[in-house]
Formats: structure tokens, C-alpha cells, sequence
């Protein structure tokens, strides 16, 4: 059977960090669209790394404007929701589906490919910027008089 991430691969953000979360988070969903095992066990460990992600994601979001920030942190909330539904399905006894599976796999890659790399560029603009120039040190660099003058 075709996956429906055929065609379609994770490209890096450039971002060391994120891009170890992703590969982990890849690893697990490629077992499931393998057609491996898709029970409460893998469902429970994919929350997890999937959460932990989000909250390392949301860490760096302070560089994006607030509509932004917000379509990319409510993206991130309607797969957890997408996820917990599945969660919620496997208590109940209805086993993740192989369509299910494909549908989380090509949502990860669409989002990591578009909304994160956004973030990681925005994450490195900033990170571009000049070093503030602290007021103290220049202060610090004239004689006590003006120094004084300039304080008081
Ligand atoms: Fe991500
Ligand atoms: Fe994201």
C-alpha cells in the first residue's frame, strides 16, 4: 500500500535541536505507517514526544509576530487533539487505522517542512542582530565625574 507521506520528506530545519526531536518523532510514526504496532503503547509514547516537542518549539516563538505565533501554536494544539482522539479510540478497543497513521505521518512532515523552518529562519534573523550595547558598559568607560553627572 502507497503512504501518504510517498513523495513527501522531512527536510531539515537547520536547527540541531529540533531536528533530533523530529527524527525521534519520525521514527516512531514510520513504525506505524510500516504497518508495525499502533496500540495504546505507541500512541502514549508518541504524545509524549510529541508534547515535549511542541514545548520546546513554543520556547523559541518569542520571535514571531503574535498571528503567527498563534496559527503555528494552534496547529500544534489540533494535532495533539488529533492524537488524543486516537488515544481516546484505542482505550475503547478501535485500533489506530493504517489511513490514521498516514494521516499523522504527512501532517508532521507538512508542518516540520513549513511552519517550524519559518520558525528556525526567524529563530536565526534575530539571532543575526547586533548585541545590544549595554548602557553600563559605556558608562563604565568614562571617568567617575561624568559618570555621576550621567546617573544621577
Ligand atoms: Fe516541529
Ligand atoms: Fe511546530
Amino acid at each position: 500500500m502507497p503512504h501518504a507521506h510517498s513523495g513527501c520528506s522531512l527536510i531539515p530545519t537547520g536547527s540541531g535541536v529540533i531536528d533530533a526531536e523530529h527524527g525521534a518523532i519520525l521514527d516512531i510514526l514510520s513504525a506505524m505507517t510500516a504497518g508495525g504496532p499502533m496500540g495504546l503503547t505507541e500512541l502514549t509514547t508518541l504524545r509524549r514526544e510529541v508534547g515535549e516537542h511542541f514545548a520546546t518549539e513554543t520556547a523559541e516563538m518569542a520571535v514571531l509576530t503574535p498571528d503567527r505565533r498563534e496559527q503555528h501554536e494552534h496547529a500544534h494544539r489540533v494535532y495533539l487533539a488529533s492524537i488524543d482522539a486516537l488515544l481516546v479510540a484505542a482505550e475503547r478497543g478501535d485500533p489506530v487505522t493504517g489511513d490514521d497513521a498516514n494521516r499523522l505521518m504527512l501532517w508532521f512532515i507538512v508542518h516540520s517542512n513549513t511552519a517550524d523552518t519559518e520558525l528556525v529562519e526567524a529563530s536565526r534573523r534575530t539571532g543575526d542582530e547586533p548585541p545590544m550595547i549595554s548602557m553600563d558598559d559605556w558608562l563604565g568607560s568614562l571617568d567617575e565625574e561624568d559618570q555621576a553627572a550621567l546617573r544621577s
